[in-house]
């Protein structure tokens, strides 16, 4: 299936609900938001705006449900703003000074403007949600939104986890699972969830497609932990080295120091310089956290696809639904 119509309807509708903000008074503040969505500003264009995943499914699950996927976008508007409110506050939490190939906010403009930005994404996330009341039922609009915010609470309690955890030391692979599936999986279960609603899935079903989006949601972290540590910047978008040197405590990571060798010994002795990276990226692949940490991923999309098959999902768009899952998998950014 042809997705581009689906990608262009987006980034209309995303342009829609951010120029709430275009106000001659506060023009810089506009562009911060703007260049950030990867519209404008040095290396703007479709390298610039991410993946746009988490709206593709809200889309994709509303038409697999048997219904037109038009009148969801503005619920997929809504929880592309939550992610990237989610990124402009994550990449100040995580010190990171690159985002889809280009400075972050942060650096651009500092951390409090940084902060802003990040809030009034999150703004328009809860307006954007609010819009489905010009083609849905108050009921359905209700509902939509209550999954959004609960959400939104899920994700940052994940962000307390994953930023509490980089002082721990005594973390085990099954403290891994609470943390990315409120900092990453909510999100994703939501944007399936809240298009089977919109599709006019029962109770059942919907429940089928939270689940085909949890697993997928974990899959997703865990690639994105293993690029995190093994991927290449150029693709990525995203400093290779940074996860090690923050300390994260990413599951190739906890899984290498489950083995209580080498890889522990050294991550036991204090911070991981950068110009370690490279040498301790291959001692944590020789012990194993590498093909462990691409087992798990594997296994947790196999679980996704068997929720997918319950819902089965018709027409072209569930066909998409399959081959996005499996493309996930294999991401290199
Ligand atoms: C990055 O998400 C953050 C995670 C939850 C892993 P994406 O990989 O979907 O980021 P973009 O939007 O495509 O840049
Ligand atoms: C992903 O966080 C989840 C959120 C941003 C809420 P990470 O810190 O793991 O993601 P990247 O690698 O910076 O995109
Ligand atoms: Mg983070
Ligand atoms: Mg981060």
């Amino acid at each position: 299936m042809d997705i581009k119509p689906f990608l262009s309807d987006i980034e209309l509708e995303l342009q829609r609900q951010v120029a709430r903000l275009d106000k001659p008074h506060t023009r810089l503040f506009y562009e911060m938001l703007t260049y950030h969505m990867g519209w404008t500003g040095e290396g703007a264009g479709p390298e610039a705006t991410g993946k746009r995943i988490r709206p593709l499914m809200v889309l994709l699950t509303a038409s697999a449900c048997g219904t037109d996927w038009r009148p969801a976008l503005p619920a997929a508007a809504a929880v592309e703003l939550v992610h990237n409110f989610s990124l402009v506050h994550d990449d100040i939490q995580d010190n990171s000074p690159k985002r889809r190939g280009r400075d972050t906010v942060w650096v651009k403009w500092g951390a409090p403007m940084a902060i802003n930005v990040g809030d009034a994404l999150f703004v328009m996330s809860n307006q954007a949600i609010i819009d489905l009341k010009k083609t849905y039922p108050a009921e359905t609009v209700m509902k939509a939104a209550e999954i959004l915010h609960n959400t939104c609470l899920d994700l940052t309690s994940g962000q307390f986890l994953d930023m509490s955890y980089e002082e721990r030391t005594d973390l085990k692979v099954e403290d891994y699972w609470p943390m990315i599936s409120g900092k990453t999986a909510a999100l994703l279960s939501a944007c399936c969830r809240i298009g089977a609603v919109l599709g006019g899935a029962d109770e059942e079903k919907e429940e089928v497609y939270r689940s085909y989006g949890h697993y997928l949601g974990l899959a997703f972290q865990v690639q994105d932990d293993i690029l995190g540590i093994w991927g290449d910047e150029k693709v990525t978008g995203k400093s290779a080295a940074s996860d090690l040197v923050e300390g994260k405590n990413s599951l190739p990571v906890l899984i290498g120091l489950g083995k209580k060798r080498k890889f522990a010994e050294r991550w036991a002795k204090g911070s991981i310089q950068a110009e370690e990276v490279d040498e301790i990226a291959r001692l944590l692949a020789s012990e194993g956290g590498y093909g462990e940490a691409k087992e798990v991923s594997i296994q947790m999309t196999d679980m996704a696809i068997n929720s997918l098959r319950e819902a089965d999902p018709q027409g072209e768009a569930g066909e998409a639904l399959f081959e996005l899952t499996n493309k996930l998998l294999n991401r290199d950014q």
